[in-house]
């Protein structure tokens, strides 16, 4: 068994943290989000997985590397041009071989990770298993239709969608998926749709199987869908306050804290997570919060927010909540008449004033 991980796309609804970096390089959690789908697939025991990439950048490639922290080799396999998903598996075909491969899109989170798919694909022997998550709006997803227990059709991104279910980014399969993505046709927006390649295992008698699954997270590009990743990931870490230094504070609930990080005079309530070199000074750190490597809380107030690499808030007397930090961003309270707010903030970037 292999994985193929998508890591394409341009993340343009997620600027201005995607002119600085690719959107599954992003940390949910402190863990780029790309971590995800490689740790499944290690958890998993597989230790070949294929990265594919958008051709135009080598983002992805210098910030995975070659596997080895995982003990599994990556190779990268780059896209000319987004062309869609089965045109990802079509040009991955040379990497996959004749082995049963996870199709993983790297925008997925899944808590729970892949092994229940892996024994359930293996266990139903099918050419194709998909995973299929609950939705309210599927229209906005590959929809199967589905009659007593088995999957009769899919439709990419039907206007009246036949279920409730999305098919998510997590797909098994075995190597007739590449008679699949070898003999479909670009749909109207230009691009090989995996739908299609599904759609046509069904229509040559091909056995489809799937699993229903919770848990499940995709990017749709929004910040808001960033922080609602986070909170996912966070209800499921473990406690680990070993290398924290902790004086005069309360700190509850599930939070984990990196090494060299200080928290004086504070309150942090979990879920949280807490990177390396962190100071939380006379501050208040509250539920689904992850602070990155090198933040500083002084006499301020966060929660349900996601701080990336270095940021600051200091003497801030609103509580700074459902906010996207990048790297090095910070806010601070100066004492200066007039009183006014002064912003020096980058392109794309979104104040909410209330
Ligand atoms: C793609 C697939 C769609 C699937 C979704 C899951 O959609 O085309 O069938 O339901 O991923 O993440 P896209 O992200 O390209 O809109």
């Amino acid at each position: 068994m292999k994985a193929l991980i998508t890591s394409g796309g341009r993340g343009t609804r997620l600027r201005p943290l995607t002119h600085t970096q690719n959107k599954h390089l992003i940390p949910i959690a402190n863990k780029p989000i790309l971590h995800y789908a490689i740790e499944y697939a290690v958890e998993a025991g597989i230790t070949e997985i294929g990265i594919v990439h958008g051709a135009e950048s080598d983002a992805v490639p210098k910030g995975i590397g070659d596997g080895s922290q995982w003990g599994v080799k990556i190779t990268y396999i780059p896209q000319e041009a987004p062309l869609g998903l089965a045109h990802v598996v079509k040009i991955s075909e040379d990497f996959i071989g004749r082995d049963k491969f996870v199709f993983y899109l790297g925008d997925n989170i899944v808590v729970g990770g892949l092994q229940r798919f892996i024994d359930a694909f293996e266990t139903n022997g099918s050419n194709c298993h998909l995973t299929l998550a609950r939705v309210k709006d599927p229209e906005r997803f590959g929809v199967p239709e589905i009659k007593g227990d088995r999957i009769v059709s899919i439709e990419e991104k039907p206007a009246v969608p036949k279920s409730q279910f999305a098919v998510s980014g997590i797909y098994l399969y075995d190597s007739t998926i590449f008679e699949a993505v070898n003999n479909i046709e670009p749909s109207a927006r230009g691009e090989l749709e995996i739908s299609d390649a599904h759609q046509y295992l069904l229509d040559k008698g091909f056995s489809v199987t799937y699993s229903e699954i919770t848990g499940w997270w995709k990017d749709t590009g929004k910040p808001h869908d960033l922080l609602e990743a986070n909170r996912l990931v966070l209800d499921n870490i473990k406690e680990d306050l070993s290398q924290a230094e902790i004086e005069n504070s309360s700190v509850s609930g599930k939070v984990q804290v990196g090494k060299n990080t200080k928290i004086i005079n504070s309150t942090v309530r979990g879920p949280a997570i807490i990177g390396d070199d962190c100071l939380i000074s006379d501050s208040y750190v509250g539920p689904f919060t992850s602070l990155y490597h090198g933040c500083k809380i002084i006499n301020s107030e966060v929660e349900y927010s996601i701080l990336l690499k270095e940021c600051l808030l200091q003497d801030v007397d609103i509580r700074v909540e459902h906010s996207l930090l990048g790297n090095g961003a910070e806010i601070v309270r100066v004492e200066n008449k007039p009183s006014t707010n002064r912003f020096f903030i980058g392109d794309q970037s979104r104040v909410e004033l209330l």
